[in-house]
């Protein structure tokens, strides 16, 4: 949800061009394509040019647009120095004003620039409060506000207000070394409640980057003679492999001495007391976020999940011993013996993964539990008992909706467990331990490895918890076993891709289809229908097989499509009557059936077969059609795959 990267390097000194890669520019504009995923509205580029002034560039629409208008501009974006965005656009229209960066002026003429992720929830008081004071305005945004109240804080003699308690920070100010942008920004975001990530430059300031982080994520690349700053690893990793991951309320300054050197980054929190940071390795490769020769980011990620799901299971199912091995958990163990029952919360795909994580739980483990969205838990006075866990569930580890269902249990005490991929975001730091889904970096919106990744975690707990609890250990075994085959299995689903795109053609013209399972693919009928709504734009809804007949059935004509789920198991009867049910009505029936199970063809359209698993191992299989369904279903109706209309990857407003 929206994307910043920002870039200081040598040459910064007086507008001077240069740096280690050629200026600011082609850092700024690569980094942003890399971010597109988070946010492709519209785009934004502010650099502090060869001439010292700041210079801005926007366009509504993809970087590439951006691109263009910045190319028409010449010269004039050349610098090193310069802050970029690309925007998910939450106050106002997507529009070229509403675009970041945003600009306030100071009461001296100095002009600065800010790009923000995030929310500002006070703005509507402060907006009035500055134009009191004269700053107008020329956005709809939150961002502008913040814009202006750094400038007007900029403006102020600020030298006593902002000497903190103590530390490196307030020490600078005093020897006369800070920096004005430092501390105006320092100010301002003490005045703002919500959540941010910001970088802001100053042409007053011609060697000086700042940024900050409330919530939102932010990290600074150490590169040699430069920095970048951004909302993930994604824009920093073709320039450097080491990175400081910013913490909530802390500020970082990046400058060019007078020396001409790139000064040690200097970080203090929001009352200017020098706060510490460590340099540590980024977690992935570039490989991992190039398309590698795939036409989609998507179609990518789901083929390379039978590699991903054994890097998953890799050293933590061990077949050998009959045990799982879930390091990260080792510290609680104690506290886990005595859980009483789970609670799985997360948001769109990850709460479907919650949903099976419920299911595994009661089943493998027979705790007590429930899977809820995040959003509705938060807010309605949850009741938390002695003895409960709760497991945020999240591919980004940083959706703000998980965020705040997470605190909130924490605060009431609840134990708090993440099944997080991103390493060393938000979440997987506010967990008191967690298991990380090792599925590598997901670019397309569409998540598709991540939930097989959260699945298979949430299958690994609840293993984990039975054998603690009830399994035995022959049980153990049977489904060490089977887990430890999923990856080959997954290997064998995804070369149906060309059968799954042929009889997806047939009825792709369809504009409202069901998903339907009972069980543990009931979940997985909610995540096929998610999947095919947020790519295709196709209307699908999922639900509970039996469900369908108190309701929605009304919805079935001749030719719809209905997606079943009907797996070998102890519903599968029940399955086919509603099979049945769907067929007199004249809808038209696509099936994921168990392989070696012939007697579905003669209710079914169209047939994709997965290989024998225990059920409570079949979403890790089942799931796998459906994501190649709905990817193909897009591709069809000509859409934009990866970056699908009104979306953004991670979702960082409540
Ligand atoms: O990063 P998270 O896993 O916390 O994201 C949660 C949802 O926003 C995400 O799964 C969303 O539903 C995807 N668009 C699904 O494909």
């Amino acid at each position: 949800m929206c994307g910043i990267v920002a870039y200081i390097g040598l040459g910064a000194s007086g507008g001077a061009s240069g740096g280690t890669s050629g200026g600011a520019l082609p850092v700024l504009l690569e980094g942003l394509k890399r971010l597109e995923y988070r946010g492709y509205d519209s785009a934004g580029v502010a650099v502090i040019g060869s001439d010292g002034r700041l210079n801005t560039c926007k366009a509504v629409g993809r970087v590439s647009v951006l691109e263009a208008a910045v190319a028409r501009q010449g010269e004039a974006m050349a610098g090193s120095l310069g802050v970029a965005h690309t925007r998910w656009a939450t106050h106002g229209k997507v529009t070229e004003a509403n675009a970041h960066p945003h600009v306030g002026q100071a009461a001296d003429g100095a002009t600065i620039a800010l790009v923000h992720n995030g929310t500002i929830e006070n703005y509507a008081a402060l907006r009035t409060l500055l134009e009191k004071k004269g700053h107008v305005f020329t956005s709809e945004t939150d961002t502008e506000v913040l814009a202006k109240l750094i400038a007007e804080m900029y403006g102020r003699d600020l030298r006593q207000r902002d000497l903190g308690p103590g530390g490196g920070g307030a020490s600078d100010e005093r020897r006369g070394t800070g920096s004005r942008l430092e501390r105006a920004l320092r100010l301002a975001l003490r005045e703002v409640t919500g959540a941010y990530a910001v970088a802001a430059v100053c042409d007053a300031e011609p060697t000086t980057l700042v940024a900050a982080r409330k919530g939102s994520p932010l990290i600074v690349g150490v590169a040699d003679g430069a920095y970048v700053v951004a909302s993930d690893g994604s824009a920093i990793v073709s320039h450097t492999s080491r990175a400081v991951t910013l913490e909530d309320g802390q500020v970082v300054r990046l400058r060019v001495g007078t020396n001409g050197k790139v000064e040690p980054l200097h970080t203090t929190d929001l009352d200017n007391v020098a706060t510490s940071h460590e340099v540590s390795d980024l977690e992935f490769e570039l490989e991992q976020i190039e398309l590698g020769g795939y036409p989609h980011y998507m179609l990518k990620e789901i083929m390379e999940q039978p590699e991903t799901l054994r890097t998953c299971l890799r050293g933590r199912v061990d077949t050998r011993d009959g045990r799982i091995v879930l390091g990260g958990l080792n510290a609680l163990s104690r506290e886990l013996v005595r859980a009483k029952r789970f609670v799985f919360t997360g948001q769109g795909t990850a709460y479907h993964a919650g949903l099976i994580g419920e299911y595994l739980m009661e089943d493998l483990a027979k705790l007590p539990s429930r899977a809820t969205y995040a959003s509705e838990f938060r807010y309605r006075n949850p009741l938390i008992e002695d003895g409960t866990v709760i497991v945020a569930v999240s591919q980004s580890g940083e959706t703000a909706d998980t965020m705040a269902a997470l605190e909130e249990a924490k605060d009431r005490g609840a134990l708090a467990l993440g099944a997080v991929n991103v390493v060393g975001s938000t979440m997987s730091r506010e967990t008191d331990a967690g298991v990380y889904l090792r599925v590598g970096p997901e670019i397309g919106v569409a998540s598709t490895k991540a939930f097989v990744g959260q699945v298979a975690v949430l299958t690994m707990l609840s293993l984990f918890m039975g054998k603690r609890r009830v399994m035995s250990q022959a049980d153990m075994q049977m489904y060490l076993e089977h887990l430890d085959r999923i990856p080959e299995h997954v290997a064998s689903l995804v070369q149906q891709s060309e059968h799954i795109k042929d009889k997806t053609a047939e009825v792709v013209d369809r504009d409202n289809w069901l998903f339907l399972g009972r069980g543990y693919n009931y979940p997985v009928a909610l995540e096929g229908a998610l999947k095919l709504k947020e790519i295709s734009y196709i209307h699908a809804e999922g639900m509970p097989a039996a469900e369908m007949k108190h309701g929605p059935i009304a919805l079935i004509d001749e030719g719809m499509p209905v997606v079943f789920i009907a797996t070998r198991g102890s519903q599968y009867d029940k399955v086919m009557s509603n099979i049945e049910e769907v067929r007199a009505r004249g809808g038209r029936i696509l099936a994921v059936a168990t392989e070696g199970d012939t007697d579905i063809d003669r209710y079914s359209d169209a047939v994709f077969r997965v290989p024998d698993v225990p059920e409570a191992l079949q979403p890790l299989l089942t799931v796998v059609p459906l994501q190649l369904l709905s990817y193909h279903a897009a591709v069809l109706r000509g859409h934009d795959v990866d970056k699908p209309r009104n979306l953004a990857k991670s979702v960082t407003v409540e």
